[in-house]
């Protein structure tokens, strides 16, 4: 019994709400035994008739006589036998209504308890898609609410989980798939043993490389897994320092770099190493969509207690539908294309963004459309020292 009692939430509640039950059944009783022989005085005098020598009544009246008081004396006793009776029957119908209705209380309240300890059971076996019903606006209906808010994350943190892994597979599978398919057929003759074929197959080796070093970094900055050292930067020496990196690739293709900073403008509140990041990012991937002899313009200016940073190329623009999604991990507009443009694998503008976002920043990208340019923007905070 008392094993049950402390499992069960339901009945510790039942045996509360007994103890009041009783507790008040047993005041009424009491009160009522110490009040009867005033009220039972107080009435008969009203009645114009001698007050009983109730316990506690003080009687003197001359006039009635002792035998009178004497009547009153018995009636007053079998009056306080009757009111007993009457009200030990009472209080053992009110103490049996009492009880059902509590025990009816007691599960209804635990009943969404045991509900969301059942539902936490299946999520705790993987199955992540358990909701509640959310009753009333209580503090019980706020659990199950919270509840399911969580439950709808984890699920939501599965399902990306499953989708990574399958992402991962296959962008690990196209370069595998070339490798094993080079070798076969080196293998088997049919690939002559060129210093071509090697070059090709030590390039896809090349790009799994790059891929699985995108994914670590891209795994940590989601992760929060690094340290951001935030200071005042000096953006016009940021973007010299990303320009310079990049001019023989630019000079390769012919790009011309553009600068375009506003007078007067603040330092930034960043980390240096990973805003340098962002702009070889954004500046790396202009330079990959533009065609040659293109032009690359890099601007910055205040915007409130912001820095705003722009690069905006004359390459091939990114068709509308697309623009939402191309900081999604793994996207690219044209796979294939982007593969030979350079082999990204859509992870680049996915970690620039998470950078960013963990530097209290936003990036966005517009475009035209297709052959029409994009311009790629993010904001990071403006130091409010004095420069
Ligand atoms: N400057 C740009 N011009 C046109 N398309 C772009 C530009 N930058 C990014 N994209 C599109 O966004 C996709 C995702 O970019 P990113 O995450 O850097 O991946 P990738 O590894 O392919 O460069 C690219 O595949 C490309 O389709
Ligand atoms: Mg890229």
């Amino acid at each position: 019994m008392i094993d049950y009692v402390r499992h069960h939430l339901s009945a510790k509640l039942l045996l509360s709400y007994c103890a009041i039950i009783v507790a008040g059944v047993f005041v009424l009783l009491l009160a009522s035994q110490a009040i009867l022989p005033a009220t039972f005085n107080h009435h008969m005098s009203g009645m114009g008739m001698t007050p009983a020598l109730a316990p506690g009544a003080s009687v003197n009246n001359g006039m009635m006589g002792n035998a009178n008081s004497t009547d009153m004396s018995q009636l007053y006793l079998d009056f306080r036998a009757s009111f007993n009776e009457a009200l030990l029957y009472a209080a053992l119908a009110a103490m049996i209504v009492a009880v059902i209705l509590s025990f009816y209380l007691s599960r209804s309240v635990v009943a969404p308890v045991r509900a969301m300890s059942l539902a936490t059971q299946r999520m705790t076996e993987g199955h992540y898609e358990e909701h509640v019903q959310v009753r009333g606006e209580d503090e019980l209906a706020q659990l199950a609410m919270h509840f399911n808010e969580m439950a709808e994350k984890l699920n939501q943190v599965e399902v990306r989980r499953h989708q990574l892994i399958g992402d991962v597979s296959h962008e690990l599978r196209t370069p595998l798939t070339a490798i094993k398919g080079s070798m076969e057929g080196l293998i088997d003759g049919v690939l002559p043993s060129t210093q071509e074929t090697f070059q090709q197959i030590q390039g896809e080796a090349e790009r799994l490389n790059r891929l699985v070093d995108d994914l670590q970094e891209l795994s940590r900055v989601e992760a929060h897994a690094y340290q951001l050292a935030i200071r005042p930067l000096d953006v016009s020496s940021l973007i010299q320092t990303v320009t310079k990196r990049l001019s023989h690739q630019a000079e390769l293709k012919g790009i011309s770099f553009q600068l375009d900073l506003a007078p007067n403008l603040p330092r930034i509140l960043a980390d240096e190493d990973r805003t340098i990041q962002v702009l070889t990012n954004l500046i790396g991937n202009a330079l990959q969509y533009t065609p040659e002899k293109g032009k690359i313009i890099i601007s910055a200016r205040r915007v409130n207690e912001r820095v705003q940073f722009s690069i905006q190329d004359t390459g091939i623009g990114i068709p509308r539908d697309h623009l939402s999604y191309i900081f999604d991990r793994f996207y690219r507009v044209d796979k294939s294309r982007s593969r030979q443009a350079g082999g990204g694998s859509g992870i680049g503008l996915t970690i620039a963004h998470a950078l960013v976002e963990a530097q209290g920043g936003r990036i966005w990208a517009e475009s035209a459309g297709e052959g029409q340019g994009s311009t790629f923007y993010f904001i990071l905070p403006a130091s409010n020292e004095k420069i």
